[in-house]
Formats: structure tokens, C-alpha cells, sequence
């Protein structure tokens, strides 16, 4: 599966990439305590048409907004409401931009004024499992080996490693083959190749793994009702390494 065939695609894949950064910062500076949710997605899409780009999110299976907003228990998938951001909380950003026909794909937890320690270390742990998937992601390295970076994360740092959703192959389309486990076996899955291009997205629960779907049928959150954090980029294969597309 090789998704980017030359320079040209490359770029597209880079520009999409920069527009969802740009959704991050511009996101995320204006989540402050007050704020509604959907003023939030308003935001996101004004930014996406602004940089001449469409929402690959909005109408995905039905999906009814621009970006994912995913509070505290909320691990992915929340919908944008009339909630407003409140101190204390933790959120979840995925947010998605299509560029000529390319996509980017990149998800961030932050947190809104103060939070216990444990909390910043539980999004301190889903970073650094990304970028240690990241940095599995090399030519000629399985997809066991990202897995197993990204678990191996979790289990050191004692959080719940989310197994239902997963990262995915990006490029045409939002979700492509192969899945990207958040767990596996080293030397095992399909192996890496320069040209293709993936979404590595850890999702660690401070308590249990397990998930349930709410009711809006979209919002998915930790059964134990413990915090979740999610985390995620989208990245490039290259002879060189991975290259990060969608950098703050
Ligand atoms: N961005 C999500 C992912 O990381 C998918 C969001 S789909 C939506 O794969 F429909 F909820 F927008
Ligand atoms: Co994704």
C-alpha cells in the first residue's frame, strides 16, 4: 500500500497536514472556560474554508460537525454542543482537513486551567506513546513494532491502552488500509514501506480499557467513567524516516 507516488502528492499530503495544525493552535488557544463547544467547530470550520479546504469529518458516516470535542470520560467521537469548556476539565481535539483531494488527520488532549498530576501524566503518557510510535515508523519496520512502542508506553506508565479504536492508513482518503493498532507484537503486521502514509492515534484511560458508545450515537466513553486521552498525528513514510505532517 504506497500512498504518496511522488513530490507533487507529497506536498498536497503536507499542505492538509499544515491546515490541521493550524486547527490545533487556533483551537486550542481559544478553548478557555466559557467557551461552547460549537463555537469551537465554528472556529474549525471557518479556519478549513479559510485555507481553501473541505471538512472530511462533517457527513463522515452522518458525522454532524467539523472536529471531535471530547471532554474528560469522552475518549473520541464527541460532538460539538452548547456545553461550554470548564476549568478543570481535560479535552480531546481530532480534527481533519482535506487539501486538493488529500488528507490530514491529527488529534490533541489538553487540559483547561489547573488538573492533578495524575491527569497531566496521563496525557504526558499518550504523547510520548505517539511519538513512540512515531519513531517506530520506519522503512522496513512491521506494524507490530508501532503497536508494541505504543503499549509498551501504557503498560510502564499503569494506564488503560484503548483497543477498540484505532489508527489507520491516510492519503485520498481518511481512513485507509492497514489499521494501526495501539498494541502488537514486534516482527509482526505488515511492513512498512517509503510512500506510505499513516495516522498513529494512542488513546490511554486512566482507569479501565474497556468503552461504551453514548446514546448520540457517536460519543465514546471509558466504562468506568476514569479520564481518557487521545493523541495523534499524521505521518509519512520516507527512506529517511517519518516524517510528521501535521506539527503544531
Ligand atoms: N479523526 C478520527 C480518526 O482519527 C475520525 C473522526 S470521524 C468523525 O480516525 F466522523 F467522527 F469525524
Ligand atoms: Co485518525
Amino acid at each position: 500500500m504506497i500512498t504518496i507516488k511522488g513530490p507533487a502528492e507529497f506536498a498536497l499530503m503536507r499542505q492538509a497536514g499544515r491546515v490541521v495544525a493550524r486547527v490545533h493552535r487556533e483551537l486550542r488557544e481559544a478553548a478557555v472556560p466559557g467557551v461552547a463547544m460549537l463555537e469551537l467547530d465554528l472556529l474549525a470550520a471557518r479556519i478549513i474554508a479559510e485555507e481553501d479546504c473541505t471538512s472530511n469529518f462533517l457527513n463522515y458516516h452522518g458525522y454532524p460537525a467539523h472536529v471531535c470535542l471530547s471532554p474528560n470520560e469522552v475518549i473520541v467521537h464527541g460532538i460539538p454542543d452548547s456545553r461550554k469548556v470548564a476549568e478543570g476539565d481535560i479535552l480531546s481535539l481530532d480534527a481533519g482537513a482535506i487539501y486538493r483531494g488529500w488528507h490530514g488527520d491529527a488529534a490533541i488532549t489538553f487540559a483547561i486551567g489547573e488538573v492533578p498530576p495524575e491527569t497531566q501524566a496521563l496525557m504526558d503518557a499518550t504523547e510520548r506513546a505517539l511519538w513512540a510510535g512515531i519513531e517506530a515508523s520506519v522503512p522496513g519496520a512491521r506494524l507490530g513494532d508501532v503497536g508494541h512502542a505504543i503499549e509498551a508506553v501504557a503498560i510502564e506508565a499503569g494506564f488503560g491502552v484503548v483497543r477498540e479504536y484505532t489508527g489507520h492508513g491516510i492519503g485520498q482518503q481518511m481512513h485507509e488500509e492497514p489499521q494501526v493498532l495501539n498494541y502488537g507484537q514486534p516482527g509482526k503486521g505488515m511492513r512498512l514501506k517509503a510512500g506510505m502514509a499513516i495516522a498513529i492515534e494512542p488513546m490511554f484511560n486512566l482507569g479501565g480499557e474497556a468503552t461504551r458508545v453514548l446514546d448520540d450515537h457517536w460519543s465514546v466513553v471509558t466504562t468506568d467513567g476514569s479520564l481518557s486521552a487521545h493523541f495523534e498525528h499524521t505521518i509519512a513514510i520516507t527512506k529517511n524516516g517519518p516524517e510528521v505532517l501535521t506539527l503544531p
